[in-house]
Order: structure tokens, then C-alpha cells, then sequence
């Protein structure tokens, strides 16, 4: 309550500019997997669908997870917070699944074609990262199931939740431009498309950044 109040004392030109800010990065995201969908044509080939996936695990299906919990930006604003949590879990279990299946179609396309896996930056970074979903997507079970976690606070769970979840995004993020780095990338774009695209991650990594460490100061705040 104390949290909306402060909201609605604020000049409103910065909750207009959270508001723009908010539906600039449904834009981008869906734009940028849009836009990954068309360049590597998926089914086209077995490689084809890696960068699909991974652009829409990452970029949509989590972006759209977490924004769903935008006081300025959430498409669910008006539904109760149980829901946008079901919401929640659901788009990142779909993330979930079309990470590892991403990562199974680039394994297998190198397993096919005899060359050797992990080798450079952008590859060891994403098997970090869809690591770190599988662990992130572990320790999120407590929240639904709060007796598995015992002598945990709901709340210090959401917040332990809240900040490494932040990290797996921004993990994701990282994997998504040195995957923009890499061959195939650059060979299919040209100068300022490449930087146009290195862009949308960058953004969506900023306005994220901006939701999660807010939300955790709003609550810290009132705890003071
Ligand atoms: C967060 C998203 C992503 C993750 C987690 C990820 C993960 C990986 C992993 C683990 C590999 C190596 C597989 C192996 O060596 O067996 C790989 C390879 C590759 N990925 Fe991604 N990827 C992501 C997004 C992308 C995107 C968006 C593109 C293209 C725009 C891309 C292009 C490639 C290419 C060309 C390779 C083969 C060359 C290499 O191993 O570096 N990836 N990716």
C-alpha cells in the first residue's frame, strides 16, 4: 500500500516514462525472436533451431516472465499476484524446455558433423547459463511447495529467488550477444542490423535490471 503511494506521488513523467519503457521492451523482445525467426529459417536445417530456441527461451519466454511483475508494464496488472506467479512458473518452464532443446539441436548438429563442442566463448557461457535455468528452475520448487524449504521465510526465498534469477537473466543475455558474435551471425547481417540486434538484449538486460532491483528497494524500504 505504502509502496503504491509513493508511486502515486511521484512526478508523473517518470511513471509515463516507466510506462513507454515497459511497452518499448514487449516490442523489442518479440521483435528481436521475430527477427531471429526469419534470418535462421527454423526446420530449414537441425542447426536452424538452435538460434530460434535459445532467442525465444531467452528473450521472450523469460523477458515476458518477468514483466509480467511490472508495476508499469505487466499485460496481467490488474490480476492477483497468485496468478501472475502461475503465469510465472508456466512461461519459465516453456523457457526451460526450449533452452535444452536449443541446446540439444547444437550439440547433436556438432555430434553430426564430427566438430568438437564447448569450444568457444559463446558456447561454454550458454552451457553456464542453461545450467543455471535447470538450478534456478530447482530452487524455485520451495516457492511453490514452501514446506520442502524449512527454517526459510517465504520472503527471504522470493528475495534469494528474485536476485539470482536476475543473474540467470543477465546470464542469458550475455549468451545471447556472443551468440550475435558469432560466424553465422555476422555472416548473415550486415554493420548497423548487427548493432540494431546486439541492441534488443542490451536493452531488455537494462529495463530488467532496473524492475528487479527496484522491487527489492520498494520492499527493503518498507522493512525499515
Ligand atoms: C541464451 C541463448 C543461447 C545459449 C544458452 C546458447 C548456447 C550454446 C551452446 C552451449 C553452444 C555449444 C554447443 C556445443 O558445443 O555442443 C552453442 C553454439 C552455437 N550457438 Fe548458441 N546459444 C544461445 C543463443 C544463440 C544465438 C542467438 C545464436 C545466433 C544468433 C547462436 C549461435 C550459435 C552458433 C553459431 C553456435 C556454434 C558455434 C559455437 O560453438 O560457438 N546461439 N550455443
Amino acid at each position: 500500500m505504502v509502496h503504491n503511494k509513493e508511486i502515486e506521488s511521484e512526478p508523473r513523467i517518470y511513471s509515463y516514462t516507466r510506462t513507454a519503457s515497459a511497452a518499448s521492451t514487449h516490442l523489442i523482445c518479440i521483435f528481436f525472436t521475430v527477427f531471429i525467426a526469419v534470418l535462421s529459417r527454423p526446420g530449414t536445417s537441425l542447426f536452424s533451431w538452435h538460434p530460434f530456441l535459445m532467442t525465444l527461451a531467452f528473450s521472450l519466454f523469460m523477458t515476458e516472465a518477468i514483466l509480467l511483475f511490472s508495476p508499469h508494464g505487466s499485460p496481467m496488472k490488474k490480476f492477483p499476484h497468485k496468478t501472475k506467479g502461475r503465469v510465472h512458473w508456466i512461461l519459465q518452464s516453456l523457457c526451460a524446455s526450449s533452452a535444452v532443446l536449443g541446446l540439444a539441436a547444437i550439440s547433436y548438429n556438432k555430434h553430426l558433423n564430427d566438430k568438437p563442442h564447448f569450444t568457444s566463448w559463446h558456447s561454454l557461457l550458454g552451457l553456464l547459463t542453461v545450467c543455471v535455468v535447470g538450478l534456478q528452475s530447482l530452487a524455485a520448487v520451495p516457492l511453490i511447495y514452501h514446506s520442502l524449504a524449512k527454517g526459510w521465510s517465504l520472503a527471504k526465498l522470493k528475495r534469494y529467488h528474485a536476485a539470482s534469477g536476475l543473474v540467470t537473466y543477465l546470464l542469458g543475455s550475455g549468451s545471447l550477444l556472443l551468440g550475435l558474435s558469432s560466424a553465422w551471425f555476422t555472416a548473415s547481417v550486415s554493420g548497423y542490423t548487427w548493432y540494431l540486434s546486439a541492441l534488443c538484449p542490451t536493452i531488455t538486460a537494462l529495463v530488467m535490471m532496473n524492475q528487479v532491483t527496484r522491487a527489492y528497494m520498494a520492499k527493503k524500504w518498507l522493512q525499515s
